[in-house]
């Protein structure tokens, strides 16, 4: 799956936003949590300090009532569960508690031994010897007096545990609730950040697809704004430049038309010069009183044998110049080539022995204009025939090549030179002393009207093959 820049900025984001305030959390917790325990353990401190400060006398004289009452005024305190005072013989003077059993971890517990104070040292903080439960195992720094009892004093952790857990829920609840805003920015920031970049990006390529009109709106003050503005103004240059190269290209090509129509004007004077001039002097010739029977009949002939040459002549030009859109019919080529075979004659002069032979495969009917496709399969054994010198042979093949129907000419005739190969489909490319050079561009133009191809290779021993491919 290809995922969008959108999706990966969203995911992303989403995923910094929830690992941030995940690590500021428990950070936040641990601090509160070490903040309240500290100032647990403080509180504790100083209560048992008092209760030790108080407790001194009646500890000295074992005076079991003032005690009880020392320690059932210090178990008034809500988070106080146990209260017990041993003498220096660590015999129980007085084991007061709330009676509620509570967890190892719901509880914390000081031990204070009691030492007799000189009267100077009273009330100085620092040398408060007491510990917490969790180091309990430490001695403790000995003070100079002597041990008269130890207080040991169990809190209960309940309340702090409660406000612990009420703070630690309000962080995550704030955590999660910071992380839903900063998600909800997220979309929106890919919503407004990238979606114009997609945009951008669907335009450029509507544009590369040819859709020259597709424009952008600009809705936006900052530097995408001015990158839509930016690829409007590219796209609306672009539009004019196309314009441009479109009407430039076509001033070429109505030029190239008309230096082709003059050279084709040119072409056409040049070869009805030659016919009619025959024409004109044989008539000169008939018109005379003195001419024998025979030289008129041999004028005749020329005459006749010109008006064909002319007839040809404007049959060529016509079909290049203006080629009739091709009438389809289904057809079987083969049938076309029988007859072409047939009706055509070795173009003069005669004295040429060639063979056509006839390969034809079995190839189903297809659409064409039996007319063009004649006038095509003609043009190509008379080309044949004109590359064969003295003897030779012409082969015309058809069979069918996927879904094309192929029909190859070939003849032993002189060939064409790999350099000219690429010219001879040119209109105007002769190197016939009487040709047009038409002949190949009409066959080409016929064929291309049919939807198929023609190409020209090297017919092995020297000559060369035609072939024609049609869609089936
Ligand atoms: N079968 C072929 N063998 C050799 N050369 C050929 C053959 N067919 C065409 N050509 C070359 O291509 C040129 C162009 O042929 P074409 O267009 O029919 O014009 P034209 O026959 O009037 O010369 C010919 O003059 C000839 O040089
Ligand atoms: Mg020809």
């Amino acid at each position: 799956m290809k995922w969008g820049l959108n999706i990966k900025f969203i995911f992303i984001t989403i995923f910094i936003i929830i690992f941030i305030s995940l690590i500021f959390s428990i950070i936040l917790v641990y601090q509160t949590r070490k903040a309240l325990l500290y100032e647990f353990a403080q509180r504790g401190q100083s209560l048992v300090k008092n209760l030790a400060l108080n407790a001194e006398l009646p500890l000295l004289l074992e005076n079991t009532d003032t005690l009880t009452s020392l320690a059932q005024n210090l178990l008034r305190e809500k988070d106080v569960q146990q209260v017990r005072i041993l003498n220096e013989r660590n015999t129980v003077l007085v084991n007061l508690g709330k009676g509620r059993k509570l967890w190892a971890w719901q509880q914390e517990k000081i031990v204070y031994p009691v030492y007799l104070t000189p009267e100077a040292q009273k009330g100085s903080i620092d040398d408060m010897n007491l510990y917490l439960s969790d180091n309990r195992n430490e001695t403790p720094a000995q003070n100079q007096g002597q041990l008269i009892g130890t207080i040991e004093v169990i809190f209960s952790r309940e309340g702090i545990i409660v406000t612990l857990n009420r703070i630690r829920w309000w962080i995550f609840f704030s955590g999660g609730i910071a992380t839903i805003i900063g998600c909800l920015g997220a979309v929106y920031f890919s919503y407004t950040l990238i979606r114009p970049i997609q945009r951008l990006a669907q335009a450029t390529s509507s544009i590369a697809r040819g859709n020259w009109e597709e424009r952008l709106e600009v809705s936006r003050e900052d530097e995408l704004g001015a990158l839509t503005d930016s690829f409007n103004l590219m796209a609306a240059s672009l539009i004019k430049k196309k314009q441009e190269l479109e009407a430039s290209y076509r001033e070429l090509a109505q030029r190239e038309r008309m230096a082709e129509i003059g050279k084709f004007s040119m072409m056409i004077a040049h070869e009805l010069k030659n016919p009619i001039g025959i024409i004109k002097g044989s008539v000169d010739i008939l018109a005379k009183q003195d001419t024998s029977k025979q030289i008129k009949q041999t004028m005749i002939e020329y005459i006749q044998g010109e008006i064909k040459r002319l007839n040809r002549l404007i049959d060529e030009f016509l079909a290049f110049a203006k080629p009739l859109p091709p009438q389809k019919i289904p057809v079987d080529i083969n049938q076309i080539i029988e007859k072409v075979c047939t009706h055509f004659m070795i173009p003069e002069p005669a004295q040429k022995k060639i063979a056509i032979h006839r390969q034809l495969g079995q190839v189903p009917p297809i659409m064409l204009d039996e007319h063009q496709i004649y006038q095509a399969l003609l043009n190509l054994l008379t080309n044949a025939a004109q590359a064969i010198e003295k003897q030779g042979d012409i082969y015309v093949k058809t069979d069918c090549a996927g879904s094309w129907l192929r029909v190859a000419v070939s003849d032993t005739g002189v060939g064409i030179p790999d350099a000219k190969k690429g010219k001879v489909f040119d209109p105007f490319y002769t190197t016939h002393a009487k040709g047009t050079g038409l002949g190949l561009s009409i066959v080409k133009k016929i064929v291309e009207h049919h939807g198929g191809q023609i190409n020209v290779s090297d017919f092995p021993g020297g000559g060369t093959t035609f072939t024609i491919s049609l869609p089936i």
